[in-house]
This record gives C-alpha cells, structure tokens and sequence, in this order.
C-alpha cells in the first residue's frame, strides 16, 4: 500500500489545523466539518488543474461530503428508532412487572434464532428490532389484571389474552416495514405450533416465522425468570 509522503501529510496538516483549503498544479486538499463528521479530502491529479477542473473538484467535494452526511444521518435515524422500539418496550415491560431487561434478552435471543435459522440480514435486523415491542398491547390492560399476583381467573386470563389484537390494532396501520414486523410479532408471540396458543389458534406455518421465532424467545426467557403471577423452581 502506498505510504503518503512528509510534504503530503504537511499538507493535510495544514489544511486540517486552519480549516481550509489548497490547490497546487496536482493536488486538491480541503478540509470539511459537518454535524456529522470532520476531516480532510486529499485529491492526487495527474497533469494541470485548470479553472475548470477546479470547480469540478468543488463540485465532487461536496457531493462527497453530502454522501457522508447521509450515511452518518441514516446510522443515526436507525440507532435512534433501535432505542424508541426499546424504551416502548421497556415501558410494557415496567407495567407488567417483567423482570428487568426482558424486553433486551427477547431481542437478542430473537436476532439469535432468526440467524440460525437462516433468515436474510434484513430480516434479521427487522426481527430484533422490533421483537422488544411484542407485548405493546399491554398498555390497555388494567394494573389490577397485569400486576395481580397469584392465579388469574378464566375471565382475567381472556382480558390479559387481547394484548396481542390490541397491539396489532396500534400497529398495523403503518406501512413501514419495521412496524409491519412489530404488527406480526404482537399479534402472533403467543400462537403455538400445536395450535393451541392465542389469538387466532394458528397451527404450524401458519404461523409468521417472526412469530414463531419471539414466541420462543419470550417463553425461553420467561423460563428463567421470576414473575407476579408464577415463580420457577
Ligand atoms: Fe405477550
Ligand atoms: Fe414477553
């Protein structure tokens, strides 16, 4: 790999340290900052810049500079919905006195099962993006139901069973698809392959394989840990 020469680097350091730019017969250095990231593009042109030439290289620089802003904004909006999906999910997750973290190890156990199992990259972020929401429908579930400790009546048990329509009656109206993940996963974390879970009674494939894979996480995390309602071990 090519090393870049004392002159060179005095160069960049000069453009660098006073923000600015310079052109020579065969070099184009100039220094950027932006909210989104700072530094400096070094040009190495073979024969004579001319006028025109120049503000061409004017041209590219920004352009690069816009691409690198675009790119930085968008790790940004995905970072940023990563931590809404998890902050929503903790506050379901709070109310109905999960243990800490569930929300999290669902997730992780999620993006675990669909990369064994062979789903695509994008699959794969979308699942464990949006698996930390799968209980949303929670939020219009009474506390008396939700915290009671003990055994739940039959009646209780019914209410407790809508949190799965109630969260696919949020989310189902958007046509993103992250929130069209999150609508799967609600409707469909407690349906079972034997087609006895809830709330349509699914069977097998049936079953959305985003269903399936935070079914098993929830309940292989809920295994391991202490809740209101019951108490392993
Ligand atoms: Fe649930
Ligand atoms: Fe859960």
């Amino acid at each position: 790999m090519d090393t870049v020469s004392k002159e060179d680097f005095e160069l960049v350091r000069k453009v660098y340290n006073k923000n600015d730019h310079i052109i020579t017969a065969d070099r184009y250095i100039s220094y950027y900052n932006s909210n989104a990231a700072e530094g400096v593009i070094f040009l190495e042109i073979s024969g004579d810049l001319n006028h025109i030439d120049r503000e061409l290289l004017d041209v590219f620089n920004k352009n690069i500079l816009a691409a690198f802003e675009n790119l930085c904004l968008n790790k940004e909006i995905g970072k940023t919905q990563r931590e809404i999906l998890f902050l929503l999910g903790e506050v379901t997750e709070a109310r109905s006195e999960e243990t800490g973290n569930h929300v999290k190890r669902v997730s992780e156990y999620s993006r675990i099962l669909a990369e064994k199992y062979g789903l695509t990259e994008s699959e794969i972020m979308l699942i464990t993006m949006a698996a930390p929401i799968h209980d949303i429908g929670k939020i219009a579930i009474s506390d008396s139901i939700l915290k009671k400790p003990g055994k739940l009546t039959p009646e209780e048990f019914e209410i407790i069973k809508t949190h799965t329509t109630i969260g696919y009656n949020i989310l189902k109206t958007s046509n993103r698809d992250l929130l069209k993940t999150a609508t799967i996963i609600a409707y469909e974390h407690h349906e079972k392959y034997n087609g006895k879970g809830y709330p349509r009674g699914l069977k097998g494939e049936e079953i959305h394989i985003y269903g399936r894979i935070v079914a098993v996480a929830d309940v292989f995390d809920a295994l391991g840990s202490p809740r209101v309602y019951k108490n392993p071990g």
